[in-house]
């Protein structure tokens, strides 16, 4: 009697972990956090790259609501002045500054907005930095990439942000603190189909930065990588840069993204993965079975290819079975 009813508890529990899993959209870790920590967010100066439009817009929204100071940076200025605008209705204009940057301008442009960074807010200096910018991700066949998609990937992706890190982290270990929060991917994780240079970039980002923060963690440098699977950015209307092509793709909102991002870097965690299923099936798979991972993605690989040719859901669990053809 005793053992049937440990054996009913067992299940119980068993099935409201599979319902939990099922349902999420995050890490067991990250979820467990609760909310952001605010004590590492207010009064922080938080510089954020790509902040003119998508995540990095909306992360910028939220530090500035929790008490952070926020540096805008990107290329299209006019844009940035519009995210200004927008942000400083709801907070004192003194949290928010504007410093037009372009990731792949090289050394000299980088190492002048290192500078101003450091001197915005009278000279409080950067406590973290978000590494958000990052070139398109159009869905192409890893063999009929580019060339200047690779170069310009991986001049934005990697070169310009690892730079850019090597220029402002001198100054956080004088300090003896400070953060660097990478915007990954799921494809800095499992394969990508469709996606190699940018799953590539992303890879490369992950383990530049978690052998950073293995080096450089007894100095008081923190770095977080954040792996979000497929994330709504933009209002669903033909594929923008990002390659959102299908509204029936299930992606989490920008606004929960963000939060997650916050939660992730606030509480110090290492890596956080931030996405709906199947993706975050795939990656658990990937990290922790990775025989049964990649012959998963084996079998997704090729429909992946087909299904985004015909600009359906990419992120389907019909991919494993092989897209039925579309009747339109
Ligand atoms: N959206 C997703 O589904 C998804 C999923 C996983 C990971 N991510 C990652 O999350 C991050 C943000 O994604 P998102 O979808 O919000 O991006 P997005 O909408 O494509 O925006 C990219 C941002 O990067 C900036 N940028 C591009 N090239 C730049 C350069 N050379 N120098 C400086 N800034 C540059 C852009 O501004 P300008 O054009 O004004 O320079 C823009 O603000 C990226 O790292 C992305 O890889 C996104
Ligand atoms: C910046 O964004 C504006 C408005 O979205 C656009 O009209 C303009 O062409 C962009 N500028 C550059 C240099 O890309
Ligand atoms: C990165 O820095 C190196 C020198 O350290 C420079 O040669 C290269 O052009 C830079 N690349 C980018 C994209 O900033």
């Amino acid at each position: 009697m005793l053992f049937l009813l440990a054996a009913l508890l067992f299940l119980a529990v068993a099935i409201a972990i599979l319902i939990k899993f099922a349902t999420t959209d995050g890490d067991f870790t990250l979820i467990s956090k609760g909310p952001p920590n605010k004590k590492e967010i207010e009064g922080k100066v938080v510089w954020i790259t790509g902040a003119s439009r998508g995540i990095g817009e909306i992360l910028a929204g939220q530090y500035v609501n929790l008490g952070a100071k926020v540096i805008l940076s990107a290329r299209n200025v006019s844009e940035l002045e519009r995210v200004k605008t927008e942000l400083v209705a709801t907070c004192p204009p003194s949290r928010v500054e504007v410093l037009p940057l372009d990731l792949a301008s090289g050394e000299e442009s980088l190492k002048e907005a290192v500078e101003k960074a450091e001197s915005l807010f009278s000279g409080s200096g950067v406590d973290c930095m978000i590494h958000n910018a990052a070139f398109e991700r159009p869905k192409r066949k890893a063999l009929e990439e580019t060339e200047e998609a690779l170069q310009a990937t991986f001049n934005i992706n990697v070169l310009g942000t690892i730079n850019l890190t090597r220029l402002l982290a001198p100054y956080m270990l004088k300090r003896g603190r400070g953060h660097f929060v990478v915007m990954s991917s799921a494809a800095g994780k499992c394969p990508a189909p469709g996606q190699a240079i940018y799953s590539a970039s992303k890879h490369a980002l992950n383990g530049y930065f978690h052998t950073l923060r293995s080096e450089l963690c007894q100095k008081g440098i923190k770095v977080t990588v954040v792996c979000p699977g497929p994330i709504q950015t933009v209002k669903l209307s033909g594929a923008g840069s990002s390659g959102q092509s299908d509204s029936t793709e299930k992606r989490v909102p920008s606004e929960r993204c963000a939060e997650l991002t916050i939660v992730a870097a606030s509480h110090g965690l290492k890596e956080a993965w931030i996405s709906y299923q199947p993706v975050l099936l795939v990656m658990y798979l990937i990290q922790y079975m990775p025989t049964i991972g990649y012959w998963f993605m084996d079998k997704i690989g090729a429909n992946r290819l087909d299904a985004a040719a015909k600009k359906s859901n990419t992120y389907s669990w019909k991919l494993f079975f092989g897209e039925k053809k579309k009747t339109t």
